[in-house]
């Protein structure tokens, strides 16, 4: 079986909070599918990606990332595998201003191989990804990140979660913030990545003229229980 991503009679509620709950009764991703989530504010597109990196765990129900109940493991063991399968890319970007751009793109290395001697490796493959999105030396290895413009942040982003080859990138709203040129930019560059990768995608959004680029939609609002 080729599915990555298992979801099975799913519950998630914020602690004694009855307002919201998640539930998703079947939820199955193949290996380096390409998935948009859509759904209306509030419905819990966010949780569920939280729910699928572990950062929060489902009050009921499994949910197996290649075959590992993540919730189940230690927090560290969790940590690690995030670091090593995962790799997220957040609305805003979050790249950290007092970094440079090289140590925005190598900070999820730190939780992993990094340690282990293969400093090298990740510089090369940094450089070199960098070269492919027409990142210059000069700007990965300016003191800090504070005058990037947004189209940069967007490909140090993509950087950063694409680093450490993770098999799944996570993007929460990852176009909200960019204008209409920098937004089909923003998904030709992750959809090149993702398939010289090998990489699996899940992408929360509003925008319904992306659905043209990925392999399925999921609507949150009509696989809720
Ligand atoms: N930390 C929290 N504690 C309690 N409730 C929360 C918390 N974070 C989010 N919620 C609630 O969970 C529900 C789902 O929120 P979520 O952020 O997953 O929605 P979303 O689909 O990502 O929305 P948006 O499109 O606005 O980003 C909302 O009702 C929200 O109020
Ligand atoms: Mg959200």
């Amino acid at each position: 079986m080729n599915n990555v991503i298992e979801i099975n009679d799913l519950l998630f509620e914020w602690n004694n909070k009855k307002q919201f709950s998640l539930k998703i009764k079947e939820l199955k991703v193949q290996n380096k599918q390409k998935i948009i989530i859509f759904g209306r504010s509030g419905s819990g597109k966010s949780t569920l990606l939280n729910l699928i990196s572990g950062i929060l765990s489902p009050t009921n129900g499994t949910l197996c990332i290649k075959n590992t109940e993540i919730n189940k493991l230690s927090q560290k063991k969790k940590d690690q595998f995030r670091a090593n399968n995962i790799g997220v890319i957040f609305q805003q970007f979050n790249i950290l201003n007092y970094l440079s751009p090289l140590q925005n793109i190598l900070l999820p290395c730190f939780f992993t191989q990094f340690k282990k001697n293969n400093k090298e490796y990740f510089y090369d493959r940094t450089f070199a990804l960098a070269q492919k999105l027409d990142i210059k030396k000069n700007i990965l290895l300016q003191n800090n990140s504070k005058d990037l413009s947004v189209g940069q942040k967007q490909r140090i982003a993509i950087l950063r979660a694409i680093i450490n080859k993770p098999f799944l990138i996570l993007a929460d709203e990852a176009t909200s913030a960019l204008d209409e040129n920098n937004k089909n930019d923003f998904i030709n560059l992750l959809m090149n990545l993702c398939d010289e990768e090998k990489i699996t995608l899940l992408m929360a959004s509003h925008d319904t003229s992306l659905e043209k680029n990925f392999d399925t939609s999921i609507n949150l609002e009509k696989v809720l229980l």
